[in-house]
């Protein structure tokens, strides 16, 4: 498996263009099943996460293409399979919303329930319990969750217990061509779903209210063909802002919403960084200025993000004092603690809470985590950290983050790939 190498201590200079937001892309691909005309995904990132969405895609009988450049064109004319068998769904969780889809177009599908990063247990009841209020009976067998909706899907009232980003949008991805209308309520926010309604709603949906906390469906006979373009990844900007702020220099980053992060502009400020937001682009510098504690806790959008977290708080571990850091939405997203520790850090975890008590600096070590965001914490631990670090099991960097190491690169990080 690859290793990414990095020879820490020299500040990052450069630009850096975000791609499209894997949390987007791949929920968009699953629209494909929804229409026998062809939909065309620009701006389109090129992992290992969308590549695995096209692969069970293709299983299903889906014509995809990729390319040219960062573009993906997806036609179910007609589906050869509803099962999207475990070996193809156990790499990734989101996988497990072509649920809904296949329903809405087949009446029937058989689903392995999912895997994805180890961050907590990351149940899909909610999923579940919205299809079954649309109409669907589920029974659960050997791993798989078969359901069948012989007389369609129709529209229903239903009220989240708690806010999950993937219920919301498989309950959208459901009910669009539901008869009836649904209203969805304490629904996710985050730019992504938008993102989701806006494409169907050029397919020809009927979705008002996303980006709110209620959305309304009004469900529609068929869905025409699509070209849309997938919003930018709020993540992979957080990242690269937080990487310049622990690392140090100047980095520009292009092709962005920086209103998409709205809750973590003030606090890489608060924390002694220098955030310029212009209309098209984001300017993070820090020069010598040591860095300061700020205390932190992730929230459901617009909150702080939970996909940002590891890589904030490898920036406190270089902060003057003591920043306390809550992470609200995943039990057990810690896993990135013991690696930074590694590297010098000092950090105490109690419950859902880290205890991260800045430290002058820290060494290379080589270090691995088992989480796509947890690694590029690490990643940017190791630009600011003193001597080499190693960062294993790179396949969960690949899932979410384009050319890391390229795009890093251009900005003078001493950062490459070693295959073993
Ligand atoms: C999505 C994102 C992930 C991000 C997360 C929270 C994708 C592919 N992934 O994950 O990067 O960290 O949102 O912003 O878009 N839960 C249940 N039952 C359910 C569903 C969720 O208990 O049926 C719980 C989860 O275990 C978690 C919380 O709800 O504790 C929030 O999860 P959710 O918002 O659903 O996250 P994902 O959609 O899995």
């Amino acid at each position: 498996m690859d290793s990414i190498v990095i020879e820490g201590g020299h500040p990052l200079n450069g630009e850096i263009q975000i791609s499209g937001a894997k949390n987007s892309a791949i929920k968009l691909q699953a629209v494909c099943l929804l229409t026998d005309k062809k939909i065309v995904l620009k701006n389109m990132p090129r992992l290992r996460d969308t590549r695995f969405m096209g692969q069970l895609l293709a299983h299903m009988g889906v014509e995809v293409e990729e390319g040219p450049g960062p573009q993906m064109s997806l036609h179910a004319k007609s589906l050869s399979s509803t099962t999207a068998p475990y070996d193809l769904v156990r790499k990734m969780r989101a996988t497990f919303n072509v649920l809904g889809p296949l329903l809405a177009r087949t009446g029937k599908a058989k689903v392995s329930l999912p895997g994805g990063c180890a961050i907590g247990a990351r149940p899909v009841d909610l999923h579940l319990k919205a299809i079954e209020a649309l109409g669907a009976h589920i029974t659960l067998d050997e791993g798989y969750v078969i359901a069948d909706a012989k007389d369609g899907l129709r529209g229903a009232e239903i009220t989240f217990p708690f806010i999950s980003v993937g219920a919301t949008e498989h309950s959208i991805l459901t009910a669009v061509l539901a008869k009836g209308t649904t209203v969805l309520s304490n629904v996710a926010r985050e730019p992504e779903i938008v993102d989701l309604a806006e494409c169907l709603n050029a397919m020809g949906a009927k979705i008002s209210g996303a980006g709110r906390s209620e959305i309304e469906i009004e469900g529609v006979k068929s869905l025409g063909g699509v070209t849309h373009n997938v919003v930018p990844d709020r993540i992979e900007a957080g990242t690269y802002a937080l990487a310049a702020a622990t690392a140090g220099g100047k980095v520009t980053l292009t092709n962005l919403r920086h209103d998409h992060l709205g809750s973590l502009w003030p606090l890489i400020a608060q924390a002694g960084a220098n955030v310029e937001l212009k209309k098209d682009r984001v300017i993070i510098s820090r020069n010598g200025d040591g860095l300061r504690a700020v205390d932190m806790e992730t929230q459901a959008y617009p909150g702080f993000p939970t996909d940002l977290q590891a890589q904030f708080m490898a920036m406190m571990t270089l902060a003057d004092g003591v920043s306390i850091i809550r992470e609200n939405i995943f039990e057990n997203r810690f896993m990135h603690c013991p690696e930074l520790s590694r590297m010098g850090a000092n950090i105490t975890v109690t419950g859902r809470e880290a205890i991260v008590r800045g430290v002058k600096s820290l060494r290379g070590a080589p270090v691995m985590a088992t989480d796509l965001r947890a690694s590029a914490s690490l990643i940017n631990a190791g630009l600011a950290a003193k001597g080499s670090t190693t960062v294993g099991r790179v396949y969960h960097l690949d899932r979410g983050f384009e050319h890391i190491e390229i795009k890093l690169g251009q900005c003078g990080a001493k950062i490459k790939r070693v295959s073993e």
